[in-house]
C-alpha cells in the first residue's frame, strides 16, 4: 500500500534518514552482525537512505532493492547513482528472485504496509541463502491503530511484535534476536538454517 501524502514528507524528510542512521542501522547490525562480501536485497527501499547504510554499514558487495512507489524508486536511483545497487518498482509478496539468492534480506518498516504480510515474510525465506540474514524494522499494530485517522495502513491483520516473530519463524529462518519498543516498533534478526549435509548435524 502506497503512503498518503502526510507519511510520504514523514519518510522523506532528514529526521527520518537521521533515526536510520543513528538509530535502526547501528542496532540491526548490534543485533545480527555485517553481511560482508554479500549480496543483499532491501525491500520498500523508500528514497535510498537504507540502500545507503546497506552498503557503508552492513559490507554488502552488491545490492537489490524496489519499491511499490515509482517516485521512491526515482529519489533512490538519484540518490545511489553510481553504486552497485538495481533498482526496480515492484511489490513485496512476489520477490522475483530464485530461491537461495541472497545473502541478506533487509526490511526497513515496510511490510506493515503490506496486506498479505505473511507471504512476504515467506517469500524473504524463500530468497534467502542457507545462512543468511534477516533484517527487519517494523511498526506494530497498536502504532497502526493509534495513528489511523493520520496515516494509511491496512488495518485488519495487522501484527505485534510476537506475531511478527512466530511468521518469521513459521517461514523456517531462526529469530537470534528481537526487540520492541512501547509495543510500538519492533527490530529483529534472523537466520536460514544451513542444512544438515550426509552424515552431519548442520548448523543451528
Ligand atoms: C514506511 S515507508 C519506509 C521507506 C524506507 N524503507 C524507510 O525506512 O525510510 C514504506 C515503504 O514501503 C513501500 N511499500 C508499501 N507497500 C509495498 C509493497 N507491497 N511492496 C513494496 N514496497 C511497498 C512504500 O512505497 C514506502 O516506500
Amino acid at each position: 500500500m502506497r503512503l498518503n501524502r502526510f507519511e510520504y514528507l514523514l519518510m522523506n524528510n532528514p529526521l527520518r534518514a537521521a533515526v536510520q542512521r543513528r538509530f535502526e542501522a547501528p542496532r540491526l547490525l548490534e543485533m545480527g552482525g555485517s553481511a560482508r562480501g554479500g549480496v543483499a536485497l532491501e525491500l520498500g527501499c523508500g528514497r535510498g537512505v537504507g540502500a545507503e547504510l546497506i552498503l557503508d554499514r552492513f559490507g554488502v558487495d552488491s545490492l537489490d532493492a524496489f519499491d511499490l512507489d515509482p517516485r521512491m524508486v526515482g529519489l533512490a536511483r538519484q540518490r545511489l547513482g553510481g553504486r552497485p545497487v538495481r533498482f526496480w518498482v515492484a511489490s513485496g509478496t512476489a520477490l522475483p528472485a530464485a530461491d537461495d539468492s541472497y545473502d541478506a534480506v533487509f526490511d526497513f518498516g515496510i511490510l506493515h504496509h503490506v496486506r498479505d504480510w505473511r507471504r512476504a515474510v515467506a517469500e524473504v525465506a524463500r530468497v534467502l541463502k542457507p545462512g543468511g540474514r534477516f533484517y527487519a524494522e517494523e511498526v506494530l499494530e497498536p502504532f497502526i491503530r493509534r495513528t489511523r485517522w493520520l496515516l494509511d495502513h491496512p488495518r485488519t491483520d495487522r501484527f505485534d511484535a510476537e506475531q511478527f516473530r512466530a511468521a518469521i519463524e513459521a517461514s523456517g529462518l531462526a529469530v537470534v534476536d528481537w526487540r520492541q519498543w512501547w509495543g510500538w516498533v519492533a527490530w529483529y534478526a534472523a537466520r536460514k538454517p544451513v542444512q544438515a549435509g550426509p552424515g552431519g548435524s548442520g548448523e543451528e
